[in-house]
């Protein structure tokens, strides 16, 4: 499957873009709050790489616990697909386990996104795309 981007956890987002432009990365899509995730998120590109730094803004973000344990890095690989209930099906039947729902994502303009976790792979994501998008 095709990589969108990954996924990188981050305590301040603003402190850390000037970091990863140091670094070559420059700066995508300015910053959006996902509400539903409780998180500010910013994408960076370095060539044909894609970073999403998401940085949780309180407790009740899902990933502040992860942050809190792991400290700053990457946390999860996005992959695209073309009909993400059918992947996601597909994938429970070889053992991954949902986690959360299927819901649009504010920051990549409303796409669909739904995250799976399987032991042997940890933590992904998908996003659906349309062929011509
Ligand atoms: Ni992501």
């Amino acid at each position: 499957m095709k990589i969108h981007h990954i996924g990188y956890l981050v305590k301040d987002i603003e402190k850390s873009v000037p970091s990863f432009e140091e670094l070559g990365y420059r700066i995508e899509t300015d910053k959006v709050y996902d509400p539903l995730r409780d998180v500010d998120i910013v994408f960076m590109i370095n060539g044909g790489y894609r970073i999403e730094l998401v940085s949780p803004k309180s407790g009740k973000s899902p990933v502040y616990a992860t942050l809190k344990k792991l400290g700053s890095g990457p946390y999860h690989i996005c992959y695209i697909c073309d009909d993400i209930d059918e992947q996601a099906e597909k994938m429970r039947e070889n053992g991954y386990i949902p986690a959360g729902e299927t819901a649009p994502a504010v920051a990549m303009s409303g796409k669909k996104v739904c995250f799976m976790f399987r032991r042997q792979v940890g933590l992904i994501e998908l996003v659906e795309y349309e062929a011509d998008d």
